[in-house]
Order: C-alpha cells, then structure tokens, then sequence
C-alpha cells in the first residue's frame, strides 16, 4: 500500500452501482434484466462497415487526424437539422457520449457546496458524473410525470444556496421509464425561467417511442433557458461514445473550453463515419426497427409482470418508449437483498437504491427489457416473482 495523498473529491468517486452489480450478475445462464446495454441486433453493421470504407478512401489522413473542438461540421449540421426546433449547428458541441456532457455541465455550473436539484429517482450516471464536484444533489418529489412543480420552486433556495441548475429527463426516463407530460413540461420552463435556473434536459431515449411521438422537448420551448444533451448510442451503437449538447451562446464556450482541456475533441474518425451512416435520412428508416423489436419486448414483460404478480403487493410503470421500468416492491422489502434470492434463481435486476440523491426507496428496482428475448422475459420475470414469494412473509 502507498500512502499517496489524493484529492478528496477522489475519496467521493464510486464505481457505478449498476457494473458492480453486472459483476455479480453477468454469469452463464443468469437472465440479466440488469444492464442497460442496448440491444446488438440494433447496430447496423452493414451501414457502418461501409461508411468506414467510404471515409477511409474519401477523407483520407484527415478523418485521422487532429480537429476541432466542437465537432465535425457535418455532423453539427445533421444534428442541428434533426432536432425538432430552430437550432443553429454553431450551437451543437459534440461529445464523447452524452456521459462527457454531463461531465463537462459539471464542471462549468458547480462549485462545491453547490446545489443541484434532480429528479426522485434519477439517473445514477449523472449522479455520479456530478460527485466529483462535491454539489449538493436535491431530490425534487417526483410523481408519474416528474418534477412536481411546486416542491421544485420550494427545493429552489436562495442567496449563494439557490441552485445552479436543474437536471431532468422528460423521455421514458432511467431509470423509472416515466414521461412528462406536454403540461407538466411547460409548467417546469415557465416556472424555471421565472425562477432564472437552468434546466439540463437529457434525452437519450426520445426516439425510441412505441405508442406516439412524445411532447415537445424542453429546449424547444425555452432555447435560451435550456441545455439539452442528445446521444447516437441508443440509435446507432454505444461504443462509438457519440453525443452531443445543444447550449445557449451564453455558456456554449465555456463547454467547449472544458472539453479541449478534457479530451481536445472527440474522435475525428467517429463523427465522420457517423455522418456518413446517417447522410439520406438512414435514421428515419432505420429507428422504426428499433422501436418494433423493444416494444415487442416491453409488451412481453407488461405480460409477464401481469401474469407472474398477479397476487402480490406489487406495481410497476409503464413505459411508453425507451428501454426500462420501475417496480416498486412490497413496503419494507430491499431489493437488494432480494437480488441475492433473485440471482439463485436465475435472473437479476438493478436495486433502484442508488438513483436517489437522497433518502432512497429501498423497496425499488429497475428492469431492462431490451436485451433479453420474450422466451427470456417470460422466465426472468417468473424467477423474479419467485423471488418475491420468498421474500413475502
Ligand atoms: C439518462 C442517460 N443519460 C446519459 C447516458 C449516457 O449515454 P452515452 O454517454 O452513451 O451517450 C445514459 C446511458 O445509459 C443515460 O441513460
């Protein structure tokens, strides 16, 4: 053992709950409804062993080389075009994942002490992403819609305690796959603008809906009180750490100033072979498939969770679009303890503990349903159920 002295914000880093638990869970022959790894059968091998091929004979050394901060050209313009409002690509920063917004948000809003308000739960990367600038993460009360608007204003603050931002996430969230409503968004930009805090609005699943498009995003109501982060992960792949932040002028520099220092730039060769995939309108065609395969699968878990809890003090969300949701277990039982009975069973969840800033519902899980089969679903909920009868005393 050295007796290095590191920084304290190092003592407060964590290893996510969720790959602790995918250690524990990711053996042979367990139905692992843990993870929140897109499907594979989504990526679009073909496309992209094409568009490598085509960059590499057309770009050359310059899809290899050094560039520029805020991103490829195209590839801010493709996502400027794609939004569903007026957005300028002069305001599109690429990022290394939609993870890298959230960090590089951080370090511009937050200084020690700083307050943060988040949903009850929320996602636990954000959490984690905010940690290492030692904030104060507030859980707003949350309902099937989010925020509720009235215990935002009250968790506000003022003076030097007022906070820097809020963070929310209107689309099928992570992890309770719930959705604001059209009314419910425009009560949180009216109410925020009033207030003057910024709202960091996170949608990486917006695009996979099943029964409908959802309401407009925040940032199309309020450009200038919102900072919105997008993702290629769920619609493309995630190994190409692909996102982006649309960001008002006033602190789009600074975000680009964090991330030179962070990275320089993401990398060259990604955005380019990403803006060749999706050049035509290849997203158009290609997001339907997607859309078909998970909600085949939500609907055999909705199915299962009907069937296999039937009798049980159980209740779970459901979700209109992306990729998990939410049980909440019998009052006084801990999902992770019942993860241990879940897992000799055969299958396993994420204990939703650690989505909460503060004060956690420990009687929470999140599934996933997006890379296990019917035939999988069918089983792991089965096994899960199992699990809760034990439990049950
Ligand atoms: C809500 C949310 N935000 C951000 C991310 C990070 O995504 P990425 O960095 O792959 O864009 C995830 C990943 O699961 C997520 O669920």
């Amino acid at each position: 053992m050295t007796s290095w002295t590191l920084a304290d914000r190092a003592a407060k880093m964590n290893s996510s709950a969720i790959r602790e638990i995918l250690k524990l869970t990711d053996r042979p022959g367990i139905i692992s409804m843990a993870g929140g790894l897109p499907s594979p059968k989504s990526f679009p091998l073909d496309e992209f062993t094409k568009a490598c091929q085509t960059v590499m004979l057309r770009d050359g050394a310059t899809a290899l080389q050094y560039s520029t901060t805020e991103g490829f050209a195209d590839l801010r313009q493709a996502v400027a075009d794609f939004l569903p409002w007026d957005v300028s690509p002069d305001q599109v920063l690429i990022t290394s994942g939609s993870q890298q917004a959230l960090d590089l948000i951080a370090k511009v809003f937050l200084d020690r002490g700083s307050r943060v308000l988040v949903e009850k739960p929320t996602y636990l990367g954000a959490l984690q992403a905010f940690t290492p600038f030692e904030p104060v993460p507030v859980g707003v009360d949350s309902d099937d819609e989010g925020m509720l608007i009235e215990d935002f204003a009250a968790q506000v603050g003022t003076g030097a305690d007022k906070a820097r931002l809020a963070y929310v996430l209107p689309n099928f969230q992570n992890p309770t796959g719930r959705t604001m409503s059209d009314a419910r968004r425009q009560a949180l930009v009216d109410k925020a603008r009033e207030l003057n805090i910024p709202l960091v609005e996170d949608n990486p699943y917006g695009d996979l809906w099943y029964e409908g498009e959802p309401p407009l995003p925040l940032a199309a109501r309020n450009p200038e009180g919102v900072i919105y982060m997008g993702s290629f992960s769920k619609v493309l792949a995630p190994g190409l750490r692909l996102g982006f932040v649309v960001a008002p002028k006033s602190v789009f520099g600074k975000l680009t100033q964090a991330k030179q220092a962070a990275d320089l730039h993401t990398p060259s060769f990604n955005q380019r072979v990403v803006a060749e995939v999706i050049k035509d309108g290849f997203l158009d065609r290609h997001v339907p498939t997607i859309r078909a395969l998970y909600k085949a699968q939500r609907d055999a878990m909705l199915a299962a969770l009907e069937r296999e809890m039937a009798g049980l003090d159980v209740q779970w969300t459901r979700p209109v679009g992306g990729m998990f949701l939410w049980v909440s277990l019998p009052q006084g039982m801990d999902a992770q303890q019942l993860l241990t009975a879940a897992v000799e069973r055969g299958m396993a969840f994420v204990p939703g503990a650690p989505f909460y800033a503060q004060e956690p519902q420990t009687n929470t899980l999140r599934l996933s349903y997006v890379t296990v089969s019917p035939a999988q679903i069918e089983q792991g909920i089965a096994a899960l159920a199992a699990a809760i009868k034990a439990h049950t005393p």
